[in-house]
């Protein structure tokens, strides 16, 4: 028996990058896997198919707690429950702080906070009732500050005291919540800069990583399916760094 057999997970932001990796080796674990994202996630859907798993595609833009209860209504009417929440849906407008317009803050807090926020919630919720289940919270080795980056700095730092309050606070209605740093993955969000200085900025990057190249989505993804599968059952309010030795 695989180790998510009969569990539902919803991963959001699943469409492509991290999200898409995440939800593919969730269900490689055995898992139903409801894709949720802002565009149309039917390639991670058309994949885990292919594989043998099962997945359903919802379009969600997290920013919106209306649409993230909706998603959750759907995977439990989907799939008849829900354990597994893993909030990864983020963005970037990276600037200098000194420059950084409010707009660019309030739409990154909006996205990687506040709909990290409803995630958690939403889920917690429901799996309070039950007494079970899993939040995983993908955050950054940049909670703990990075150049060009106060927005998003602020908000995966705040999804770290967020899923650290959750942890503490349901920690005894049989629901673990961690939190996932990913360090430098090769995904839409960083490729771009292969286009930067004529793919210096990407090579900069690579050499802050000790083991020598970009992860996976895939990598991470394994991480995801143990904190998710009951081998993790101990593990609660923890920061865990997935980045060949990056964040120190
Ligand atoms: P990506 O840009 O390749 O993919 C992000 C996905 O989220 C896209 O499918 C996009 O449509 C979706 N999305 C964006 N806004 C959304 C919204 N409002 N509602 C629902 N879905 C939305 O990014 P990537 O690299 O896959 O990042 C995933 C997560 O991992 C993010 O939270 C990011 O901050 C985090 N991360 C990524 C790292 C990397 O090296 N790629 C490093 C550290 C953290």
């Amino acid at each position: 028996m695989k180790r998510l057999e009969k569990k539902t997970a919803i991963v959001t932001g699943a469409g492509r990058g991290l999200g898409k990796g995440i939800a593919i080796e969730l269900a490689l674990e055995g898992a139903n896997v409801v894709v949720a994202d802002l565009e149309i996630a039917e390639d991670t859907v058309a994949e885990i198919t292919a594989q043998g798993g099962s997945a359903v595609a919802c379009r969600v833009n997290v920013s919106r707690q209306e649409e993230v209860q909706a998603l959750v209504a759907f995977a439990i009417e989907t799939y008849g429950t829900l354990d597994i929440m893993v909030n990864n849906a983020g963005i970037n407008r990276d600037g200098m702080l000194h420059k950084m317009s409010a707009e660019n803050w309030d739409t990154v807090i909006a996205v990687d906070l506040t709909g990290t926020f409803y995630g958690t919630q939403e889920a917690i919720k429901y799996m309070r009732e039950k007494q079970s289940g899993r939040i995983i919270n993908i955050s950054s080795g940049s909670w703990l500050g990075n150049i060009g980056q106060a927005n998003y700095a602020a908000a995966k730092a705040g999804v770290v005291g967020l899923t650290k309050t959750a942890a503490r606070e349901n920690a005894r209605k049989g629901i673990t919540c961690n939190v996932i740093c990913p360090g430098f993955i090769e995904t839409d969000m960083t490729v771009k800069l292969k286009e930067v200085n004529g793919g210096a900025a990407w090579d900069s990057m690579v050499s802050r990583v000790p083991m020598g190249y970009a992860g996976k989505p895939s990598d991470v993804g394994k991480l995801v399916a143990f904190l998710a599968s009951d081998d993790a059952a101990y593990i609660t309010s923890e920061v865990i760094n997935c980045g060949g030795g990056m964040i120190v």
